[in-house]
């Protein structure tokens, strides 16, 4: 595994998780998510599983930032419903404490907190609203981001605005995979359009409270073809303009790729053009999540995208994920042009693996070798001329993996959900050996 000094001097080593996944939703005065809704509806998530508890972070959060120790910063995210039980008016005051105190239990820990403003856990509320489909949705958001920002901002290293817009909106709306659930077009359309809103109004908020480096974090996938027929790359462009450049280039002020539009377009919101300045308000940092490849075949006599993803042939993680280290440096480069040469954080990668506690240890070398031959990729891609600071890895502990449920284990650290012992793996040990000074 490469180490610290294979990287640049101030590059951030860190690890990711995420409010909802972690911290015990029923405690603390938080309130209703559509996340609840929709595990509590039979067939959404693996054993109806909620975050009810998760690894009960909201009482634990002290002993989890010790893990820590070593590195040089923390992801975290903020929940909108712990913050506003109802979305918007009476705010709970234990919400705001607590983040107060992980804030300082940070940088107690001389650890730089990297927050994430949303990621996913829309107050139910709000979902009854339309939640995402809402062309309101944006405003509510700012006022959120003002209350939380007012409160931490002043101690927070770097902010982020959306975790994954493209899981918010077609994962969530087209594939009825994620909470709210849909299968809808129309909604889609509409989700994938007010969520970039929502980014650039929460930018033009942070702003009028003099937050600086403010961001964004993008998943990408990389897309092949099956096959070498026009057919099979014309829906490897589809799935890539879809994933990988829609909100990319959006947020870049390049508009909307042709390829995606030409299918969404007869659905997206009135006006929605209008818009487009507003969500390409400058950032300072772009944030790459990086897990897999999928592969295209075209689904001729299917509506629009009509494209189906075929079986690939690598090594594949506990999700079946296959292992493609190959794309992270892809990414990083196209990231790097795209944006102009933005500075950006490998904000997430890491893989599930069936991960057992055997005599007090937790022997994980196919994780080893995975964060080696990513952070590999990653020196390529600085290689290569990508100006990235730093790499989270996902995620400090496992967690509720949303529709997945607990089985899932892309932990660092090992949690018994009996017990809520954590466990450190070896590929904790040796990430810690690694970025040690
Ligand atoms: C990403 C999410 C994160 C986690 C990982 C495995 O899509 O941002 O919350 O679920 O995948």
């Amino acid at each position: 595994m490469l180490t610290r000094q294979d990287f640049p001097e101030g590059f951030l080593f860190g690890a990711a998780t995420a409010a909802y996944q972690i911290e015990g939703h029923a405690h603390g005065g938080a309130g209703p998510t559509h996340w609840d809704t929709f595990a509590a509806t039979p067939g959404n998530v693996k054993g109806a599983e909620n975050g009810d508890v998760a690894c009960d972070h909201y009482h634990r959060y002290e002993e989890d930032l010790d893990l820590l120790e070593g590195f040089d910063a923390y992801r975290f995210s903020t929940s909108w419903a712990r913050v506003l039980p109802e979305g918007r008016g009476a705010v709970n005051e234990e919400g705001l404490d607590y983040y107060d105190r992980l804030v300082d239990a940070m940088l107690a820990r001389g650890l730089k907190p990297f927050q994430t403003l949303y990621h996913w856990e829309l107050p139910a509320a709000l979902a009854d609203l339309g939640g995402w489909r809402n062309r309101d949705v944006a405003g509510w958001f700012g006022d959120f981001v003002e209350i939380i920002t007012k409160r931490i901002g002043d101690r927070v290293h770097g902010v982020a605005t959306i975790n994954e817009p493209w899981c918010v909106s077609f994962l969530s709306h087209f594939l009825g995979v994620h909470a709210p659930g849909m299968r809808d077009i129309r909604a889609t359309a509409r989700a994938m359009h007010h969520v970039l809103l929502a980014h650039g109004t929460a930018v033009e908020r942070l702003r009028g409270l003099g937050q600086e480096n403010v961001g964004i974090v993008l998943n990408f996938d990389h897309a092949e073809p099956a096959t070498e027929s026009p057919e099979d790359e014309a829906a490897r462009a589809r799935a890539d303009a879809i994933f990988n450049r829609w909100f990319l280039e959006a947020v870049c002020g390049k508009g909307y790729p042709a390829e995606a539009l030409v299918g969404l377009e007869p659905h997206m919101p009135a006006g929605w053009q209008d818009d487009m300045a507003a969500i390409a308000a400058p950032i300072d940092w772009l944030g790459v999540n990086y897990y897999t490849r999928h592969i295209h075949a075209a689904a001729p006599g299917t509506p629009w995208p009509s494209g189906t993803s075929v079986a690939g042939h690598l090594a594949t993680t506990q999700l079946g994920w296959e292992i493609y280290p190959e794309g992270l440096k892809h990414f990083l480069l196209r990231a790097h042009d795209v944006t102009g040469g933005l500075p950006l954080y490998v904000t997430e990668n890491g893989m599930a693996w069936d991960d057992r506690v055997v005599n007090g240890a937790v022997t994980d070398p196919v994780r080893e070798e995975f964060i080696a031959a990513h952070l590999a990729a990653i020196r390529a891609a600085i290689d290569g001329g990508a100006d990235v600071r730093g790499f989270f890895y996902w995620s400090l502990l496992d967690n509720y993996e949303w529709a997945e449920g607990y089985e899932p284990r892309f932990g660092l650290v090992h949690v018994d959900y009996e017990t809520q012992a954590r466990t450190p793996k070896q590929s904790y040990h040796a990430l810690r050996r690694a970025i040690a000074r």
